[in-house]
């Protein structure tokens, strides 16, 4: 049942503002400034004696875990890093009794990364789920974890998923964190800004007519490039993800620091990019780039928290605290994708070549 929407994918965006509620109901803490995750089965020691985080996953899950590896070092400083599942597994990789393992995954039965949460246990590691759906392999296979609670998603392309494990993950590091070095004060305004993340995503979804307009203008591309930095760069590559699976447009995800390094060289006209520009301690640096891009004709489409002058359209979305803004920045971009694919007359919801879960090697 679509409840009136013309595609999953569609309703699946617009369902995320209950989604978000829906993983943080229950679980917070006002007294301790802190998250209560039931399942995760790792007791305040053995969370201390975590000495590093390894968080694998696969395609959208993957880029999820690349935002919760950096909330993770953010909130808890504790080395975290993500990798795709299917690299790790075949690379013969060093499995450490002091990494805690992390698997991500919405349906919970992507074979490579069942495989990898398989192998780890087989060499004695710990290994959390962070799953969309209960009672899935991974899920069953993990020492503990927690369940993302996003609800069914239909769509082959993951959109609400995406943004309710980001919030799985910030609570998880958020949980961490105050079980190690992350202040009350600084567990507070975490935890206000996750309160407000519901009531901001309703905000950003109310200009769909207006990223419908800005997708229309881009909707010629051949390709396009996507670039933020730091904390805006699993953003980009998410949104090059997503409007790849949609529209087959072709798309490339950078880190804005490395466009000088080549990447620049396709930059024309013909060639937009994307910027992902938050009002952070990076600013300015990002400006730079965009200084750059437009030196070279290039067309920019930035989602930023204020208007940016270089860029020839800007989707503006509502601040929250540093550390959460990528969690809001990602979702204009779904609607950019949908309605970039939707103009073209595409199959949103099954995409030519994919599956929703890939069970096989
Ligand atoms: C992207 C997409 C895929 C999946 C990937 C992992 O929109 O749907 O990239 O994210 O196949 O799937 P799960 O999360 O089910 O392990």
């Amino acid at each position: 049942d679509m409840g009136g929407h013309d595609t999953y994918m569609h309703k699946e965006i617009s369902e995320q503002a209950d989604a978000v509620d829906r993983v943080l109901r229950g679980r917070i803490d006002d007294r301790f400034a802190t998250v209560h995750l039931g399942g995760l089965n790792l007791d305040a020691r053995e969370a201390r004696g975590v000495r590093r985080i390894k968080i694998l996953g696969c395609g959208t899950s993957y880029h999820a875990g690349q935002i919760g590896a950096q909330l993770i070092e953010e909130l808890a400083r504790i080395p975290a890093d993500a990798e795709p599942a299917s690299e790790f597994r075949y690379r013969n990789p060093v499995v450490d009794p002091d990494t805690l393992y992390v698997a991500v995954s919405q349906s919970g039965e992507t074979y490579d990364v069942l495989a990898a949460v398989q192998e780890l246990k087989r060499k004695g590691a710990r290994v959390l789920g962070v799953v969309n759906v209960v009672g899935s392999a991974i899920a069953r296979e993990a020492d503990g974890g927690t369940y993302v609670h996003a609800g069914p998603e239909v769509c082959v392309v993951s959109t609400k998923c995406f943004t309710n494990t980001v919030v799985a993950f910030a609570l998880l590091a958020l949980h961490l964190g105050r079980i190690r070095d992350l202040s009350v004060a600084d567990g507070k305004r975490i935890i206000d800004g996750l309160r407000r993340l519901p009531a901001q995503i309703s905000e950003i979804l109310a200009n769909e007519d207006e990223i419908k307009k800005m997708a229309a203008e881009y909707a010629d591309a051949k390709s396009m490039m996507f670039i933020g930095r730091v904390r805006g760069f699993p953003v980009a590559r998410e949104a090059a993800l997503k409007l790849k699976e949609v529209s087959y447009i072709h798309a490339e995800a950078y880190p804005a620091s490395e466009l000088k390094h080549g990447p620049l060289a396709l930059i024309e006209p013909a060639m937009p990019t994307v910027a992902i520009v938050p009002d952070d301690d990076l600013l300015e640096k990002n400006r730079a780039a965009l200084e750059e891009i437009k030196a070279r004709s290039g067309r920019i489409l930035a989602v930023a928290h204020q208007v940016q002058e270089k860029a020839d359209h800007t989707i503006v979305v509502p601040k929250n605290e540093n550390e959460l803004d990528p969690i809001l920045m990602g979702i204009p971009l779904q609607l950019f994708a949908y309605h970039t694919a939707l103009a073209m007359g595409r199959d949103i919801d099954k995409p030519r070549n994919l599956a929703k879960s890939v069970t096989v090697e």
